[in-house]
């Protein structure tokens, strides 16, 4: 077993100011980070580790907490503690599309269509979308996937006057925004995001393979062309548990 190999044997050390829990938690997280464990491997248990790193079982308990409360690893009720699937880290820089965010990191994008329909819209989109009174939207919702994996669930609204003609079977696989490109000549412009914590709720965890009111990422986009024109806005509901999003700061 990787974690009680002789090379990370002793290496707790106690004259150290780090907390010897602290000091455990790093090494899981290296081991993970070096793929000397792997995604879904079960780690020792709580009392090999105990002995293996000559501390008590609270200690080793801290350090695999931390690691549980972070996603790096995952409890399964009477069988033990595992390796999480790694998550998914994405700069929020550039407007992108999933299709391209998939294939970027050798990911298999896939798209299940769960409506297409012609609505009027709620006051928000019809603010954001600039729409004027009476003007009908797309209302898309669709289950994204990575290699096969539920990632997020979106839901697109579009003013039907920029996309007449557009069909259910237009979506029902690829993207969205090639679709856009190729039918209807729009070049992006630009978008504004927000991105929030919410509980998902029963459907939407069903269909992400999550219990219902874990937190799930809400990314609100509001898209422009390139002339500037607001065409899309979105609502796209992330796993928590395998996203992580980072920015960059500068001053
Ligand atoms: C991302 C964005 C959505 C956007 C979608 C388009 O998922 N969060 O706002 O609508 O990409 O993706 P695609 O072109 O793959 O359908």
């Amino acid at each position: 077993m990787v974690l009680s190999s002789s090379q990370l044997k002793n290496q707790l050390d106690p004259r150290l100011p780090t907390p010897l829990y602290y000091q455990l938690q790093k090494i899981i997280q290296k081991s993970i980070d070096e793929g000397l464990l792997q995604p879904g491997e079960k780690l020792p248990s709580e009392r090999e580790l105990a002995k293996t790193y000559d501390i008590n079982r609270l200690t080793v308990r801290q350090a695999t907490n931390a690691l549980v409360n972070k996603g790096v690893l995952v409890r399964k009720r009477g069988l033990g503690t595992f390796v999480a699937q790694a998550k998914l880290n994405q700069g929020l820089f550039h407007l992108t599309s999933f299709t391209e965010d998939m294939i970027s990191r050798g990911l298999k994008p896939a798209t299940l269509l769960l409506s297409f329909s012609m609505e009027a819209p709620e006051p928000q989109v019809q603010e954001e979308l600039n729409l004027h009174p009476g003007e009908k939207i797309y209302l898309i919702e669709r289950l994204r996937l990575a290699s096969q994996e539920p990632m997020a669930r979106e839901i697109s609204f579009l003013p039907f006057s920029l996309f007449p003609g557009m069909e259910k079977k237009d979506l029902e696989h690829g993207s969205l925004y090639n679709l856009l490109r190729k039918k209807f000549n729009l070049t992006l412009g630009r978008a504004r995001e927000t991105l929030e914590a919410v509980a998902a709720e029963k459907t939407e965890a069903d269909l992400l393979g999550i219990s219902p009111g874990t937190p799930v990422f809400l990314r609100e986009r509001l898209t422009h062309t390139e002339q500037g024109e607001p065409f899309e806005f979105v609502r796209s509901f992330y796993r928590a548990d395998r996203y992580k999003f980072f920015f960059y700061l500068e001053r």
